[in-house]
């Protein structure tokens, strides 16, 4: 049944003159019957290089909706309307005017995981890749970072900047524990241990790297080791195996797994329904909000 959808899918992509583009947290399936495979950073990217202007994202709402700030011109389609992000819907906007209020010399970063609200009274965007090279590149002295304290404290410990933190975090890393990777350690003990810094600080200081998900990617190739320990979502897993088919990936967590419910949202037959015209969103960003949160995305990719 799933390889005749993912037939119908491909099928219907190349009739339609349609781009499928893919997170690393999505399903093998839809992985599969991707154009491109990314980061959010490099998925964000590659959004301006297509040729195309149907583009059917298979990630969550904040990732889509950055597609469309960067490429206003493009018919970026959501498949599943409610596949969020909950770190990202964790912000309030009085909250971050208050932080604003409180710390006027501050510059104000925000992670890619924002709404595109969010991301508009903002002055600079970042994403797990690029956050430290991000707050080093202001003059200001004082970075309110939000919405993710782990990435916060990651950037903490890499700059001289007094970094004001916003209090969110992702469920699916901000679970990982040292009891997680004790266990790990002792199945695996010839692995490397890759951690994404959505992860607890403590989690981040007993990992071998600390990697964004895209760094996860290039780092097996030029790693002598051949197995690796993966703490970040279950999907990861798959993008590394289908890649570096001689070398074996562990999750940091076998149960329970660590899983983003929102990416597993999508399924192939959305994608299916979005490429027929009969489910999905068409993402909307009223224009005053999408040229402020231009500026941000902007200033970010001006600095890489
Ligand atoms: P990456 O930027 O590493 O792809 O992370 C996005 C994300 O949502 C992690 O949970
Ligand atoms: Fe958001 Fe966490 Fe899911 Fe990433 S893994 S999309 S940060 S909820």
């Amino acid at each position: 049944m799933e390889n005749k959808i993912k037939e119908e899918v491909l099928k219907l992509k190349k009739e339609k003159d349609f781009v499928i583009i893919a997170h690393n947290y999505q399903i093998g399936d839809i992985q599969d019957v991707a154009d491109f495979v990314g980061d959010s950073l490099e998925l964000s990217r590659v959004i301006k290089d297509i040729d195309k202007k149907n583009v059917i994202f298979a990630g969550v709402r904040f990732m889509a909706e950055t597609a469309k700030i960067l490429s206003p011109e493009k018919n970026i389609i959501l498949p599943v309307p409610t596949a969020g992000c909950e770190m990202a819907d964790m912000v309030e906007l009085e909250k971050v005017k208050k932080l604003k209020e409180e710390n006027k010399n501050a510059k104000t970063v925000c992670y890619v995981n924002t709404t595109a609200l969010v991301k508009s009274i903002c002055d600079i965007c970042c994403t797990s890749a690029n956050a430290v090279k991000v707050v080093n590149s202001l003059k200001e002295k004082e970075i309110i970072f939000l919405p993710d304290k782990n990435l916060a404290s990651f950037v903490r410990r890499s700059t001289d900047k007094k970094i004001i933190a916003y209090e969110g975090f992702c469920y699916v890393h901000n679970q990982f524990n040292i009891l997680d990777v004790k266990r790990a350690r002792e199945k695996y003990p010839k692995a490397t241990l890759m951690i994404h810094p959505e992860a607890p600080e403590d989690v981040q200081l007993l990992s071998d790297v600390i990697l964004s998900t895209g760094g996860m990617v290039k780092y097996p190739k030029e790693s002598k080791n051949n197995q690796f320990i993966v703490g970040t979502e279950e999907g990861m897993i798959y993008r590394l195996q289908k890649l570096y088919p001689d070398k074996k990936f562990f999750p940091l967590r076998g149960k329970p797994k660590a899983i983003c419910n929102n990416m597993k949202k999508i399924t192939l037959k959305d994608i299916l329904l979005a490429l027929r015209g009969e489910g999905g969103e068409s993402i909307f960003v009223e224009e005053s909000i999408r040229l402020k949160a231009l500026k941000s995305i902007e200033k970010m990719i001006e600095i890489l």
